[in-house]
């Protein structure tokens, strides 16, 4: 049996490999290589989650683009606040630009809908939301997810970024809460 792994009081499952992972990620940089040639893209990484999807995303983008990273938080435990607080602004002129927001994880919504709000009264041309990971089943908020790598049930999951109340980010595999 695959190995499980206990974070503070909860037990967690292998879920989505790292071979799975870095596969889905080359897909979804050629398909923002291509979509996105002539826009030389500055690509958003929202902090803490997305900071090894960002790493591994830019590594295969081939195309003229650039980084940044902002940081909101939303988040306690396995429940969402439905709060967004923004911790760490965008420092770069982002008018008229082509923004591809790099989240790890599109849950109820309410923090990828704060950030399109925020990133709107900076003018850019164009937002397009890149997710890691999507769960359809608790969106509460309409809203357009361009790309993602996967489509997952409600369950609370760590690994890859993801944390368990700030434990977890650095496991090289996604894992899923057990029971
Ligand atoms: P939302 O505002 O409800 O969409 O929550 C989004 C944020 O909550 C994500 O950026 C994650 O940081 C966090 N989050 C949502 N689901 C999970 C999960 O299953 N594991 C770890 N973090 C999660
Ligand atoms: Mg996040």
């Amino acid at each position: 049996m695959e190995k499980e792994v206990k974070i503070l009081d909860r037990t967690f499952v292998p879920f989505i490999k790292e071979e799975e992972i870095h596969k889905r990620v080359k897909q979804l940089a050629e398909k923002l290589n291509e979509d996105l040639k002539d826009s030389n893209p500055i690509f958003l990484a929202v902090l803490s989650g997305s900071f090894i999807f960002a790493a591994d995303l830019v590594r295969e983008i081939t195309i003229p683009s650039q980084i940044t990273f902002v940081k909101v938080s939303s988040y306690r435990g396995t429940q969402s606040t439905g709060e967004v607080r923004e911790e760490v602004s965008v420092s770069e002129n982002l008018e008229g630009r082509t923004i591809v927001i790099v989240e790890d994880i599109v849950d109820s919504g309410t923090t990828m809908k704060h950030m399109v709000e925020l990133l709107k009264t900076k003018h850019p041309k164009e937002i397009r939301i890149c997710s890691l990971l999507v769960k359809p089943g608790n969106l509460r908020v309409p809203l357009n997810i361009d790309y993602y790598a996967f489509s997952i049930p409600n369950d609370f999951i760590v690994g890859y970024g993801l944390d368990y109340d700030h434990q977890g980010r650095n496991l090289r595999d996604i894992y899923v809460v057990k029971d």
